[in-house]
């Protein structure tokens, strides 16, 4: 037998469809007509949040915002029992979800799925009528994608105690500084780090998440287990050269910066290209003035590269740094070369891993261990908490694209893993006891 079918012997397809369903109600919250957009601390999230809400609110779960805008449902534990020299112990909270922002077109799953898979794990314990020795929170981060100010993680670096003030004075690319559009969708930018949550109370993070690579659909394998996520680093290149008339300057007087621009992401490429293992991709270009018979007298360029050894990644940065040099020295213009953001590359936790491998085997389906090349809130959440993610499968690995596609039989063997996994770390939870 198969995978596909041991795992469809055991599986309710119920809970995924409304998963599918709800996944396709919160991609109709978007900032742009016709496609999926969901930026940091704008009224597109904060719809997509409102629905959310109140799914949580039907399940039992007590619902709070937090100052950056994450949401958070929280299922409360059973009331401690089993107290060991007259103090009862305190339940501890194990953190499951995934983010409600996107990037610009999105796909409806990369991020909305994971909460919801959460949610219907909720919903089960629910219909029980069932509380287990943790509590539960399922948070609905902000800011994962990092659209809007080009800095990821936004949302899990205020829970992990991360969140660096300085990013307040970041300027989106619609010109709102980031301090201004947290207080414009209700937040407290001052009180970013009294959200910061405390390691002592939690039992660890857990993520379901799209695949995003071709690996389990090649293997046939409907879920995996993600074994590190890889290090990332992200910069805006700027080159000013000298604008002109496009008529009138003759060519070997030009200091054109978009050629200049050009030349570089070229050798990105190409570099990228030479060096096993790695990517590294110019996703956003901006030239200036910006006009037909205008010489480009300035262009700005967001650089984005990853790898899973993080002296590979950072090796390959410097050489682009020093090629950005001869280019500029080459044409007569000059640089600027900002960091945005510097990620390592990130193990998951081989406990959360284990719990989770057990909930797979127990339907019936081989275990498969992968690493994760996109970055997830898991990187930042690390530094607080043990951390676990559950892959599912998605057709021809395609994310961050509208045509991002899950199978309802897939949701509902990440429900079932999810479910079993808390079931297990629940089961370990030793000195508070179970009530029905
Ligand atoms: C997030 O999806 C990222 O990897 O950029
Ligand atoms: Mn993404
Ligand atoms: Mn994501």
């Amino acid at each position: 037998m198969d995978a596909d079918s041991r795992a469809s012997q055991q599986i309710d397809l119920a809970d995924a469809v409304r998963v599918m369903e709800r996944c396709e109600a919160l991609a109709r919250h978007s900032e742009e007509l016709g496609r999926l957009t969901r930026r940091f601390a704008t009224p597109a999230l904060a719809a997509a949040a409102g629905e959310v809400a109140a799914w949580m609110r039907a399940v039992g779960m007590s619902v709070r915002r937090d100052n950056v805008g994450n949401l958070i449902g929280r299922y409360e534990a059973a009331s401690a029992t089993g107290a060991i020299d007259g103090e009862p112990p305190r339940p501890r909270t194990l953190l499951l979800g995934s983010h409600l922002d996107s990037v610009r077109d999105a796909g409806r799953y990369d991020g909305p799925l994971g909460v919801l898979v959460a949610l219907a794990v909720i919903k089960r314990l629910h219909a029980q009528a069932r509380r287990l020795p943790l509590a539960i929170e399922i948070v609905a981060f902000a800011d994962e994608e990092g659209l809007r100010y080009g800095t990821s993680y936004l949302g899990s670096k205020a829970v992990a105690g991360a969140f660096d003030p300085i990013l307040l004075q970041r300027v989106s690319d619609d010109g709102v500084r980031m301090d201004e559009a947290i207080r414009a969708a209700g937040g407290d930018p001052a009180a970013i780090p009294a959200d910061a949550r405390s390691r002592d109370d939690l039992v660890g993070y857990c993520e379901a998440h799209i695949e995003q690579g071709p690996v389990l659909e090649a293997e046939g394998l409907p879920v995996g287990i993600v074994s590190a996520i890889a290090g990332q680093s992200r910069f805006t290149v700027t080159f000013e050269g000298t604008a002109g008339h496009a008529g009138t300057v003759p060519m070997a007087l030009r200091h054109d910066a978009l050629c200049a621009a050009a030349e570089f992401v070229l050798a990105v490429e190409a570099l990228a290209r030479d060096t096993p293992g790695l990517v590294a991709t110019v996703g956003q270009l901006a030239v200036e003035p910006g006009a037909s018979n205008v010489i480009p007298g300035r262009a700005v360029l967001s650089l984005d590269v990853r790898h899973q050894d993080d002296t590979t990644r950072l090796q390959f940065c410097d050489q682009l740094r020093a090629t950005v040099g001869r280019i500029v020295v080459d044409r007569g213009v000059a640089d600027r070369w900002d960091t945005v953001q510097e990620d390592n590359a990130t193990p998951c936790d081989p406990a959360l891993g284990g719990a989770l491998g057990q909930a797979i085997a127990s339907l019936g389906l081989p275990v498969r261990r992968l690493p994760s090349g996109a970055g997830h809130d898991g990187v930042v959440l690390a530094a607080l908490c043990p951390v676990a993610m559950l892959f599912v499968r998605c057709r021809g690995g395609v994310s961050h694209h509208p045509a991002e596609s899950v199978t309802v039989e897939d949701v509902a063997v990440a429900v079932q893993a999810l479910a079993r996994f808390v079931e297990n770390l629940a089961g370990a939870e030793p000195t508070t006891a179970v009530e029905r």
